[in-house]
């Protein structure tokens, strides 16, 4: 399931996030892949170890916390700290499907990447080209969204980057590992969710909305891996 997560961010906070990025120092992005990986990624990166990264990726994950739409359809068990890229000048990324495995630097631990997110921390109108295409059973989605927006994808799914022909693209993105594994069960479960809510707002506390609430999280207790 793909789902685009409006407003992560509020402008104020992409405003910072920016002046910091922007005075900031980049390394080529072939830093982060493999060999395969290198043959097709052309843009820039903070580095991993990036102290101003971390910094910056602890404001995302506190935004995410606080997302009521993005906990309900990713379920987070734990996330890859969030890095950043900038495309520019004709810079790409070519068909590719991200690392199964990921390790979460400093911890030694491993993490299973369900999820793929990218955070816009630029507008449509600051570039030409640079829209991120993803592949699933659906066909195929371009992708451009407003600043502070995100845009949630299951790890599996074939993506690009497209030519960025003007301005500059600049993103953070990041994994995660859900509590549940199958992306099928994940949306139902969303779903679900979304429709309790909506009963809620419609009818107000109900024995139906409390007996499907239960269904929910009876649902989230036979799937769940945490
Ligand atoms: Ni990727």
């Amino acid at each position: 399931m793909m789902l685009h997560v409006p407003d992560v961010l509020s402008a104020e906070q992409v405003r910072e996030l920016r002046a910091t990025l922007d005075a900031t120092d980049w390394v080529d992005g072939r830093e982060t892949v493999g060999e395969q990986g290198a043959r097709i990624k052309r843009n820039r990166q903070l580095p991993e170890q990036s102290a101003v990264g971390h910094e910056l990726g602890k404001t995302i994950l506190g935004a995410l916390a606080m997302n009521p739409l993005f906990f309900s359809a990713a379920l987070p068990l734990r996330f890859v700290p969030p890095l950043f890229n900038r495309y520019e000048g004709g810079e790409h990324y070519g068909l590719h499907v991200d690392g199964s495995v990921r390790s979460v630097p400093g911890t030694g631990q491993q993490l299973r990447t369900d999820l793929s997110c990218t955070l816009f921390l630029c507008d449509p109108e600051d570039y030409q080209g640079g829209e991120l295409e993803v592949v699933d059973t659906y066909g195929v989605h371009e992708v451009k969204l407003p600043a502070g927006d995100l845009i949630l994808y299951p790890s599996s799914s074939l993506h690009r980057v497209h030519p960025v022909t003007q301005g500059a693209r600049v993103c953070s993105f990041f994994w995660l590992q859900s509590m549940v594994r199958d992306d099928r069960q994940r949306a139902m479960l969303f779903e679900l969710d979304q429709n309790i809510l909506k009963l809620r707002a419609r009818l107000g506390e109900c024995e139906e909305a409390i007996a499907l609430t239960g269904h929910y999280h009876n649902l989230l207790r036979m799937w769940s891996e945490v």
